[in-house]
């Protein structure tokens, strides 16, 4: 019997699909429900974009509400940037499909205090994903190795318990390799792992998307062509990388 609820398009069971054009695909058709995802990468390699775009597909294609939380990025800043790919994310909000929630600096070791903020706004409005840009900055707030990995634990039992599928950010650098190196192994803890490239080569610089951890599923490990395109991201499994 087909269900009278308005859903937005179809989904595979379980999955949280991006809607990201080519990343699909590489994750068996979405993210895990209830997981937690570490987008990590390079300084202008698409993790904030990325993020945005996980939420905003989410709310227009699967009519699934999210939460951004910025640390790094006013809302005026952010929407006004993400308006070039043609995302109305003030729409959203007035609709009640988005909340944004921004952390000063010092509030970083009080994010308890916004728990029951953002916890209110999953139960009222049945909230689907979540954001965090950047967990690198929530978590490096903390005065010590130890303090910040305890920290990073809670708060992913948190996002855990609130039944969302996360998206965190995390900062980390390539080398002319390609190997990453973050600051603070926020994958290690996350269900699955994406780095996002921005390479200097020569005179120009490389846009790529990895695969890299993907609990319960398997990774092919490609480095996939990434481009910022007129409606956000999209990521290019079939093509290859150097020519
Ligand atoms: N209007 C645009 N058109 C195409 N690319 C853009 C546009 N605005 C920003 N970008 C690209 O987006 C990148 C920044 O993405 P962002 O998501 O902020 O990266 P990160 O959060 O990893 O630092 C830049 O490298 C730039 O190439
Ligand atoms: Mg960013």
């Amino acid at each position: 019997m087909a269900s009278k609820r308005k859903k937005g398009a179809a989904k595979p069971p379980n999955r949280v699909p991006t809607g990201v054009t080519g990343l699909d695909s590489l994750v068996e058709g979405g993210f895990k429900k209830g997981s937690i995802v570490a987008v990590s990468g390079d300084p202008g390699s698409g993790k904030t974009t990325l993020g945005v775009q996980f939420l905003y597909n989410g709310a227009k294609k699967y009519k699934e509400p999210g939460i951004f939380i910025s640390l790094e990025q006013s809302k005026h800043s952010l929407f006004e940037d993400m308006s070039c790919y043609g995302w109305d994310l003030k729409d959203l909000e007035r609709k009640k499909l988005l909340h944004f929630v921004t952390l000063q600096p010092h509030e970083t070791e009080n994010f308890h205090n916004h728990e029951l903020m953002i916890r209110g706004f999953i139960e009222e409005h049945n909230a689907k994903r979540l954001v965090l840009d950047s967990a690198t900055s929530l978590i490096m707030s903390h005065k010590s190795n130890h303090e910040a990995r305890k920290a990073l634990i809670l708060l992913m039992d948190k996002l855990r318990s609130w039944g969302v599928t996360s998206l965190l950010t995390a900062e980390s650098t390539s080398d002319v390799h390609g190997n990453m190196t973050s600051s603070f192994k926020i994958e290690f803890l996350s269900d699955a792992v994406l780095y996002l490239y921005n390479m200097r080569r020569s005179n120009y610089r490389l846009h790529a998307l990895e695969a890299v951890k993907m609990r319960g599923s398997s990774v092919n490990n490609k480095l996939c062509p990434l481009k910022f395109g007129k409606q956000g991201i999209a990521v290019y499994p079939n093509q290859t990388l150097f020519k």
